[in-house]
């Protein structure tokens, strides 16, 4: 969704601007704009469409400006349109303001401030925060920047909803504020130069130390220094934390994309996600967990809670936390449960996955549970992420930043990391049997078996090559391999546009087997031996009715049976979602590219979906 970059030093601001556009597009958008303080005052360029438009406006090459701001816009309020877009400025051209999230009391502001004598010349909610600022501007005393910092405060006491927000000031050339509230904001220090951007990978070529803030934290950057404020401006201090990735984990690497270079990432994402918390003979360990048997024994219930690819991950998490440890477990979708009255109490520990760490939904869920008393585990990839900083625990994965919009790497690393869980769980209750220990061997093969798995590339492209022109397929599986089922589709929907459904194979017959007809391609995995003869049995339905058939399957079948069959590694049942569904990744991947889709971002799709 919306992204924002800001910078304040010593080089021309707009190319660094741009450039930091161009590597949050990932995340979505339909516009973008940038705003520097030039001799003359404020300036602004932005335009609907992509961010490399605005090399194309009139004058952006004469920009000289040192400090800016920037956004890519993910329409909610108004259309896609030049005026929709931000940079928005005040109607004095006083304040230029970039901001993502929604403000919720936007109509009241904006009367309060039409009321006021102020004109509005957008439909965003946006508008009302420069005008907003002005108002309290004009009426405060003092230098130009203390009035600026005391008038965007009193701004900020007046606003509703989620934000993050930027804002420079023609009067005070040498600061930029920014500040947040339940949406990602990261600031990067460098050496006489500053940096703001909705994510790390963005910025992560000019910096790893960056500064996190809390929610209606505002901080004041000026080139050789950043201020901390809480919300009533009483200085406070951070450290700053030192993020291990490269910027070249953010780069496609040779790759032709970051699908791509991600699928290929996922031995090296699981291995560092592994890390020292497994080996065969001692216990699992999470130093950052404090975990008592008596806790888990007490337990009624744990909850995990997530939205898309990382609530399969709870999925395949809930079959193995059940089968450990006896726990009973339910996975729900955020935007669901919310809105659910869930029976969650202090007995209750509830689990949120979220590659982001940003997921609107998934906070809000999370942050019901911390009301209702429950304990809270946020699993992440990126550290610092608001999730991470809401919960009570959190561990993480470290599949490195995921760029492309359809996760692949982040989903086995938390399937892994979920399994790790369990078993960590399973030991503090003293449950240590043969299933357990054959299951910590079985996870430290499963690098190697991933590399096997990713030779299969050529096989899956050459069958995708055959169906990449259907309209609709369906994916079956029964017991965990139904739970891949549905990451499958839901991969093969967001990238391809094809229609695609997931089923329990043994649902077929209630209903949507009508939909099959001659020709019609139906996709199955299969990997758990004791429900494996079933599965064939519901494919052969399909088959007599026409279907064409992939199967992914670590078994003996009769593979003669079907039009395609993929056979990947054995491995254990719990973790064997990681491998069975890298032929699916890769299968929606060539699917995209046979039909010439953008296959890192999707239309319609944004990597973080920072709004309800
Ligand atoms: C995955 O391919 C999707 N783009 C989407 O379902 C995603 O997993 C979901 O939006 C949750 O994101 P999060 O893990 O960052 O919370």
């Amino acid at each position: 969704m919306c992204g924002i970059v800001g910078y304040i030093g010593t080089k021309k601001a707009s190319p660094i601007l741009i450039n930091g556009l161009i590597r949050l597009e990932y995340r979505g958008y339909d516009s973008a704009g940038i705003s520097t303080i030039e001799q003359n005052g404020l300036s602004i360029m932005k335009d609907k469409g992509r961010v490399k438009n605005l090399y194309n406006l009139d004058g952006i090459d004469n920009l000289k400006g040192t400090i800016g701001i920037a956004h890519t816009r993910w329409a909610t309020h108004g259309k896609p349109s030049k005026e929709n877009s931000h940079p928005h400025m005040d109607n004095s051209k006083t304040f230029s303001v970039v901001h993502n999230g929604i403000i919720e009391n936007y109509n009241e502001l904006r009367n309060f401030l039409l009321d006021n004598g102020y004109t509005f010349y957008s439909q965003t909610d946006t508008e009302v925060i420069p005008n907003l600022v002005h108002y309290y501007y004009k009426k405060e005393t003092g230098s130009n920047q203390a009035k600026f910092l005391n008038a965007f405060k009193k701004a900020c006491n007046d606003l509703n909803g989620s934000f993050a927000i930027e804002i420079i000031c023609k009067d005070c050339p040498d600061i930029m504020i920014v500040t947040r509230k339940d949406s990602p904001l990261v600031i990067g220090k460098g050496e006489n130069e500053n940096y703001i951007s909705s994510d790390i990978p963005a910025i992560l070529s000019f910096t790893r130390n960056f500064y996190l803030l809390n929610d209606l934290e505002i901080a004041v950057l000026s080139r050789d220094n950043i201020d901390f404020y809480d919300k009533d401006l009483n200085a406070i201090q951070k450290n700053a934390e030192i993020i291990g990735w490269n910027a070249l984990s953010a780069e496609k690497d040779g790759y032709e994309d970051f699908m791509l270079k991600e699928i290929y990432e996922q031995p090296t994402a699981i291995r560092e996600t592994i890390g020292a918390k497994l080996s065969e003979n001692s216990k699992c360990e999470f130093s950052e967990l404090n975990i008592t048997r008596d806790y888990l024994l007490n337990l009624n219930k744990i909850y995990i809670v997530a939205c898309g690819t990382a609530m399969h991950a709870g999925l395949a998490g809930k079959n193995v936390i059940e089968k450990l440890c006896k726990i009973p477990t339910e996975v729900d979708i955020a935007s669901e449960f919310r809105y659910r009255e869930p029976l969650v109490d202090e007995k209750t520990l509830c689990i949120f996955i979220s590659q982001s760490g940003e997921t609107a939904d998934t906070i809000a869920a999370l942050k019901l549970c911390k009301k209702k008393g429950a304990k809270t585990l946020a699993i992440s990839n990126v550290i610092g992420s608001s999730i991470t900083r809401e919960a009570d625990f959190s561990i993480y994965t470290h599949a490195g930043p995921e760029i492309a919009v359809a996760s692949t790497k982040a989903y086995t690393s938390q399937v892994i990391l979920i399994t790790l869980l369990a078993i960590y769980f399973a030991e503090i209750l003293d449950i240590s049997n043969s299933e357990i220990k054959k299951l910590k061997k079985d996870i430290l093969e499963l690098p190697k078996k991933i590399e096997e798995t990713l030779k299969l590339s050529e096989v899956v492209k050459n069958f995708s090559k055959e169906v990449y022109q259907e309209k609709d397929m369906f994916f079956l599986g029964r017991g965990i391999d139904e739970t891949v089922a549905k990451e499958g589709s839901l991969k093969l929907k967001e990238i391809s546009y094809i229609h695609a459904e997931s089923y329990p194979a043994g649902e077929l017959k209630h209903g949507p087997i009508a939909l099959i007809e001659n020709g019609i391609t139906v996709i199955s995995i299969m990997t758990d031996k004791k429900l494996v003869e079933k599965t064939v049995s519901n494919i052969q339905e399909v088959i007599t009715r026409g279907a064409k058939t992939l199967v992914v399957t670590n078994q003996n079948i009769k593979e003669d049976m079907f039009d395609m069959t993929i056979k990947i590694p054995e491995t254990n049942t719990f973790i064997s979602p990681i491998l069975s569904i890298i032929p699916l990744q890769l299968f929606s991947y060539y699917i995209s590219k046979e039909k010439g889709l953008d296959v890192d971002k999707p239309r319609n799709l944004a990597k973080s979906v920072t709004v309800e």
